[in-house]
This record gives structure tokens, sequence and C-alpha cells, in this order.
């Protein structure tokens, strides 16, 4: 089955062709224009120019994908599009290409939601087995969540306030890394001290696998505000800071462990925080000493790209989830476990 998707929730606009066959699955294309020059000077993504950037690059960008895949149009199955969550006039843009494409080629459409994408792309990367314990870490969205099965989400924990891709990107803009600020800081992260500063970790003595940034920001803001920040105090803040997220990481990991209902052995860190290098080894070594598997899917699909969207695609085909009809409405707003099946409690 061949299945051509569409993702532009974001700042990223993406097109890709899957393939998936009884042994094997792979990505045929997956083309991903990111927006960093329309949004730079801005400092942060501005939605009406996230969605005129779509409206101008998607064109190229499918012809592009098309062109690489080697796939003739007639030959795809479905069309696969990100639905929601997100910025919706970029969202739009992306739908209304997929209902153009599935009305010209009378192909089913599958409205995807994007943290599904994220939440099942270990098992398009890893062929990662239910079930397991996801952390979803994005621009918008911070979360633990025990997949147990085809639209079995549990939801453990999720963020009160910021996302941390989010807090990554503030930060980042007050300490005048450049833009986007989560791999920015990383990268300037790695030449300064962790231990300079000691930031909170709000939510620590609380049981519940919830996260809250807007604690850690505001301390992290008000120590630049009281520093005189020559180049390396930015660099050590940078570090300090990133140190601290994954320390709140591993001790919340431990806590949704506890709170998984069935013996979990595979931890799955996904979504665009999860390209963190740093990160990524302090789960690495959490899991080590726990006796887990961590899973991280490659870094090209951890950020905002189709593919992701056109396996949560195959999945639906493959589980007999009806597809979506013609006029259904994208939502800007749209929680992982609104998708549950109606038998999952
Ligand atoms: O999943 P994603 O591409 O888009 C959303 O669905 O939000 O995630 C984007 C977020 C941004 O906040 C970005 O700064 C952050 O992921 N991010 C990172 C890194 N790469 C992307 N944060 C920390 N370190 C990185 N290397
Ligand atoms: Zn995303």
């Amino acid at each position: 089955m061949y299945i051509l998707a569409i993702e532009t929730s974001c700042d990223e606009t993406s097109i890709s062709v899957v393939q998936d066959s009884p042994n094997n699955k792979r990505i045929l294309s997956l083309v991903t224009r990111s927006q960093v020059k329309e949004h730079q000077a801005y400092g942060g993504v501005v939605p009406e120019l996230a969605a005129r950037a779509h409206l101008t690059n998607i064109e190229p960008i499918f012809a592009q994908a098309i062109a690489q895949s080697g796939v003739d149009l007639n030959t795809i199955d479905a069309i696969a599009v990100t639905a929601g969550p997100g910025l919706i006039g970029g969202v739009l843009v992306g739908v209304m290409l997929a209902k153009s494409l599935s009305i010209a080629l009378s192909k089913p459409l599958y409205g995807i939601n994007h943290l599904e994408g994220h939440a099942l792309t270990a098992r398009l990367s890893h062929n990662v087995a239910y079930p397991y314990l996801l952390l979803l870490t994005s621009g918008g969205h911070c979360m633990f969540v025990e997949v147990l099965g085809f639209r079995q989400y549990k939801l453990l924990g999720q963020t009160l306030d910021d996302a941390a891709g989010e807090c990554f990107d503030k930060i980042a803009k007050l300490l005048d890394f450049d833009f986007p600020g989560g791999p920015a800081l990383e990268k300037k992260a790695v030449h300064g001290n962790p231990n300079r500063f000691n930031f909170p970790k709000p939510l620590e003595h609380t049981p519940q696998p919830n996260f809250s940034f807007s604690g850690l920001k505001t301390a992290v803001k008000l120590e630049i505000e009281r520093s005189t920040i020559d180049d390396q105090t930015a660099l050590d803040i940078a570090a300090s800071f990133q140190f601290t997220v994954g320390e709140i990481f591993a001790e919340r990991t431990l806590k949704a462990l506890k709170c998984c209902s069935h013996k979990v052995q595979r931890l799955v860190m996904a979504g665009g925080v999860a390209a963190n290098q740093h990160l990524r080894g302090v789960l690495q070594q959490l899991c080590k000493s726990h006796g887990l598997e961590a899973i991280f899917p490659p870094m090209d699909l951890c950020t905002d790209n189709a593919a992701m969207i056109g396996w949560a695609a195959i999945e639906a085909i493959k589980n007999a989830a009806p597809p979506s009809a013609i006029d259904f409405q994208p939502q800007p707003r749209w929680p992982l476990q609104d998708l549950n099946q109606p038998s999952f409690i």
C-alpha cells in the first residue's frame, strides 16, 4: 500500500510517500521545508506568515516528493493529512490540498491527529511493539502516555502550563541565540557549565508525572536579568537550563513508569525536543539502569514531518478505521485521548 501524506500544522511544510507491504515499511520520499527565514526576524512562529508560506511552498514540495518517490500518483492508495492540533491557517492549506487530491484521484482521505503521528513514529522507524511508555515532547505539548494498542492512549501526565520546546525557544530568545531556539540552545549548551546555576524543578515533590515549565522559565529569565550576560554566562545558563530539563525528564519518567497499568519494557521519546542529544543521553542512561529499552526515532522523524502522518494512516487502515468524510473539519485543538476506541477505558 502507498500513502501520500501532508503535514502543515506548524512551520514545516512536509510531504511524503510511505509504503507498507507485509514484510516491509519504507519512506519512499520525505521532503520537508522549514520556514526559518520567514519567522527569524520575529523570533517565533507567526501563524499568518506560516500559513502564507505553506501556500507558496506546498506545490513545489508536492512535485518533488512525488518525483523522488518514483510512484505514479494513480498508484497511491490513500491520502493522509494532518487535521490538527496546530496553527489552523497552516492546517487548512494542507487539508485543502489533501481534499482536492482525494476528489481528483478518487482515493480515500485520512485526517490524522498530529500527536498520533508523533506517538506512532517509533513503530515506523523501530518496529516497536505495544505496550510502551511514550514521552511526547514538542513545541506545543509535553506528556506521558502509556500506549497500549491502536488508539488506546492512557494519558499519565502532562504539562500544566508551557511545553518543554516552548521553554527552550523562549530561553534561547532571551539569550539572543539563533532561531529556532531549541536546536540553537543545544549547540550552545555543549560549551557551558551545567552546574553553574541551580534552577528549580517545579512539581518535583508530587507523585503525578506532570510538568510545569513556566516557573523554570521565569527562574531562568530572572537570572538573565540579574546577571551580567557575557558570552560564557550565556553558555552556562543554557547548559544549566538543559541539565535541569534532563533531571526533570528523568525523575518524571520514573514516576510515569509507576503509573503504568501494564509492565512496560520500552520508553519511546518523540516530538521535536526528542532531537536533543543531551536529553536522549539522560533517558538512555536511565533506561539502562532500570532494564528498559530506550527508543528514539531518527532526528528528521522527531521534528515535524509528513512520514509520521502517512504511517499513522497506515495503522488506521490496518485496523479498519474508516476514512474521513470529505467535509471533515480540521481542529486547532484535539487531545490524543479523543481518538481512543470506545472499548478502551
Ligand atoms: O514536534 P515539533 O517539530 O513541532 C511541534 O509539534 O511543536 O517540535 C518543535 C519544538 C520546538 O520548540 C523546537 O525548539 C524543539 O521542538 N526542538 C528542540 C530541538 N530540536 C527541536 N528542543 C531542544 N533541543 C533540540 N535539539
Ligand atoms: Zn509536532
